[in-house]
């Protein structure tokens, strides 16, 4: 209803634009900005005479190139727009200032345009002859639109479609005006507000099933997550496969030799790859020394922290390559080169060996340093340099840091996400990530690029993925890509590259096998091929894969459409119990979203993976976005979402919108079956992406406000949604959009979880009808987390009520209350 009643606002407020005398047909031009290369897209003007052009809103971009990588590449230069024989507007864009690659879109109406495809050449767009093109290319004129000159096309076109434009800017203005409300302007907004009251009165009678699944976790390697992160190993490049591409070049410290230096005198360190420990593996260290005491040094991610007391897990492969064997010494050293822990290991033979000890730290220290020591005139090779504590999440070998795997299960998470995000997909072909390659021994494993900007070493691959669900309760759900890398994919020197450089067809039936192998190594017994190989990893039970998310977030053009559909029905033929996960783009609406819906509609895909960025106000004004949507239809998983201020902070007031979200995603858990914030992790002083839900140091982890909503949400879960009726004393819609409540009940233990949300700056006092729920003398747990909206550090704090303190219940201005009541 609200976004009926937004669309009916924006109707009144615009429905006649300021031509007082409308004119049966006027003059278009489109053109782009050459000023900006095209980077605010495809802009109007309209004039009557040809000689007084009026520009469509102030650079709104009708069509944005969403070619290649953000900034640098999404240009859109010299389009040119025509009207063709098969009522279509065709848009056609040069990519880049050589007259070589193009874009082409369409649109009905030039409102809605259909996702982009990208040619190699103008030749290679087949829909047109070139005689066609260049025909309607060289209908192209220059115009000077606000002082400016312009390159562009002029048609002749009834005023209904200039209407139509100045409408759509217009409600987008509108749209971004209510959107970017925040809490700033609270005191104004809400000058003279009283306490709001509100009656509910909830129906039991009309209780639904919801899903038992919607809080989960979004796993993406960002921001340091997994090594450095997540990964408890503590040795930074341990296999000396760092290397410039990492980031692209832009960083000549970043080699492989980073993290890595010599201690005392007069040894050499080089890298050699002619006889690797394996051959997805190739660089080692060399290390020749002379007479006197040398050491190699690794510094760790930003230091190595050990703990008095505690046991660390060392073990390297080496080699001697001088004939001299002797016992080599291992040392953790301070910040002084103090000694906080020593043992060794036996004297290296000729041949690549694997040798372990166990380090015990004398000491507590943040900034440790793992040493090797050196014999005097001796030359090693060594690789695979490996720092454990023994105290990871569950005592796994190879695992997790405890308290960071400890704060994501302290979600409840029903369901964990992984491998991202774009690092599923990768920028650009090279970097798909591929399953295969992070299990097996860790030498084997193929580390590669990680598209933000840094290095993964696979050591957290998917045995580990699959160990962490099971040690927490979660479902698994893999996310691989759909046979196309990320949009925003660099050209890295391809002809075309961005997202066009899909999987070649002919390539397309091996990267299907490996999504089919993918759920044999899952699920499939241990005599078969895959499933051995879990087994000899330590899993002879299968894992009990049940979803599969294909693609991430994808442009729908037709190379994904392609390929997206000759994955879906292998998977849906081989294994028609496994629930496939389709893919709606990066927005809530648009092309993307539309087609994405269209296409999983049209094939049965049984979910959607959604993904919105927006701003606190948007989940304001939306919280009937899911009520519309058709009940028979796929299901959705919310994949990704976080409420964004402009300074990207995780505060109340970002937290208390995803709370009023994800009260809306219980009200619509029939539809809405899983649920995911995005991104989870971020490491102090290496996090690319602003807001996180954990940020932490190799020391400290801070679950942010945002955190004990999902938190909340997670812990106080039902499986039957009880809807309500509700009577407000203030009825003005920005009043009554900033309050939000859910009442679900666990089937199981039968308590009932009464979830509200008060974003307002005054106390809302809510009378709540509880006596056709029957309680005798239950037991009431009452958490709340409340604050001033710009605050950060806030937690929630629990007390226990009586069934009377519920009847009428003061939630505090800006707060979020839970009630849990135990009959
Ligand atoms: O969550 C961070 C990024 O946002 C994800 O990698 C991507 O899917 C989305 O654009």
């Amino acid at each position: 209803m609200k976004r009926i009643f937004l669309l009916f606002l924006a109707a009144v407020l615009f429905g006649s634009t300021c031509v007082a005398d409308e004119p049966d047909s006027v003059y278009i031009f489109s053109y782009a900005r050459a000023q900006d290369e095209g980077r605010s897209g495809l802009l109007f003007a309209w004039s009557r005479d040809q000689q007084n052009w009026h520009p469509v809103g102030n650079g709104f971009g009708f069509v944005k190139s969403d070619y290649g990588r953000w900034g640098s590449e999404k240009r859109m230069i010299r389009p040119f727009l025509f009207y063709d024989a098969d009522d279509l507007w065709h848009c056609i864009w040069n990519l880049d200032n050589k007259e070589g690659a193009v874009a082409y879109t369409s649109s009905k109406d030039l409102l809605y345009w259909m996702p982009q495809s990208y040619f190699i050449s103008q030749k290679a767009l087949k829909r047109f002859t070139p005689e066609k093109m260049n025909a309607e290319r060289s209908r192209q004129q220059q115009i000077v639109i606000a002082g400016a000159a312009e390159t562009g096309v002029i048609k002749k076109v009834p005023w209904n479609i200039v209407s139509g434009l100045i409408k759509k800017e217009q409600l987008s203005g509108y749209r971004s005006r209510l959107w970017g409300e925040t809490t700033k302007e609270d005191a104004r907004r809400f000058a003279g507000l009283k306490p709001l009251k509100l009656v509910i009165s909830p129906e039991p009678a009309g209780a639904k099933k919801i899903s038992n699944l919607l809080m989960g976790v979004f796993f993406e390697d960002i921001n340091y997550a997994a090594d450095g992160g997540l990964y408890a190993e503590l040795i930074q490049n341990r296999d000396f496969e760092y290397a410039p591409s990492d980031k692209e070049n832009r960083d000549p410290a970043w080699n492989s030799k980073k993290a890595w230096s010599l201690s005392g005198n007069g040894a050499e360190f080089t890298i050699d790859s002619v006889h690797p420990v394996h051959p997805n593996n190739k660089n080692y260290a060399v290390l020749k020394t002379a007479g006197g005491q040398t050491g190699v040094i690794n510094e760790g991610f930003d230091g190595i922290a050990v703990t008095a007391g505690e046991r660390y897990d060392f073990s390297l492969f080496v080699r001697s390559m001088s004939g001299k064997k002797k016992a080599l010494a291992i040392r953790l050293i301070g910040r002084q080169g103090e000694e906080l822990a020593a043992a060794s290991v036996k004297e290296p033979t000729g041949e690549w060996q694997q040798l372990r000890t166990v380090l015990i730290a004398r000491k507590t220290a943040a900034g440790a340093r793992l040493e090797i020591v050196l014999q005097p005139e001796s030359v090693i090779a060594i690789d695979m340099v490996s720092l454990f504590p023994q105290k990871t999440f569950r005592a796994r070998k190879n695992g997790l840091r405890a308290d960071l795997a400890a704060s994501i299960a302290d979600l409840h998470p029903r369901f964990v996400r992984f491998p991202g995000g774009c690092v599923a997909h990768g920028d650009g072909l090279e970097n798909i990530y591929h399953w295969k390659n992070t299990i097996g021994p860790l030498e084997a494993r193929k580390p590669q690029r990680n598209l933000w900007g840094y290095h993964q070493t696979a050591g957290l691959g998917y045995f580990e993925y699959f160990q962490f669900c099971e040690d927490i309760g979660a479902a698994p759900l893999p996310v691989v890509a759909a046979g196309v890398p990320c949009q925003n994919s660099a050209r890295h020197g391809h002809p075309l590259g961005g997202q066009q450089g899909g999987i070649p067809l002919d390539e397309m039936d091996r990267y299907i096998q490996d999504v089919l192998d993918l759920i044999e190594w899952a699920n499939g017994s241990a005599q078969t091929k895959w499933g051995s190989l879990r087994a000899a990893a330590g899993h002879p039970e299968p894992f009990n894969l049940k979803y599969i998310g294909i693609g991430n977030e994808d442009l729908i053009s037709e190379v994904f459409t392609e390929r997206f559909t000759l994955i879906y029905k292998a998977v849906k033929e081989k294994y028609p119990a496994i629930t496939i996960i389709g893919t709606a783009g990066p927005f809530f609406e648009g092309a993307d979203y539309t087609e994405g819906w269209k296409l999983a509609t049209k094939l049965g895909v049984p979910m959607i993976d959604e993904h919105y960025y927006v701003p606190p106000a948007w989940f304001i004004y939306n919280q009937d976005f899911y009520d519309k949507y058709d009940r028979a239809g796929p299901r959705v998983y919310l994949g990704e979402y976080a409420a964004h201020l402009p300074d990207r902070p995780n505060n109340l007031e970002t937290a208390l919108a995803e709370a009023i979200h994800l009260t809306a995603l219980e009200r619509n858990g029939d539809v809405v079956h899983m649920a995911s914030y995005a991104p989870l992790l971020a490491k102090e002083n290496h996090t690319q992406w602003n807001p996180d839900l954990i940020y932490f140091n190799n020391t400290t982890i801070k679950r942010t406000t945002g955190y004990y909503i999902q938190q909340l949400f997670g812990q106080n879960a039902g499986d039957e949604y009880i809807p309500a009726k509700a009577m407000y004393s203030d009825n003005n819609e920005k009043v009554k959009n900033r309050v939000a409540w859910s009442i679900v009940r666990n089937s199981h233990t039968k308590e009932l979880i009464i979830k509200m949300v008060n974003l307002l700056p005054v106390p809302a006092t809510l009378s709540l009808d509880m006596d056709s729920f029957r309680f005798s003398n239950p037991t009431i747990i009452k958490t709340v987390l409340k604050g001033r909206p710009d605050e950060k550090d806030l937690v929630p704090v629990q007390t226990a009520v009586v069934i009377n303190e519920i009847r009428t219940i003061e939630l505090a201005p800006y707060s979020f209350t839970v009630l849990r009541i135990k009959p």
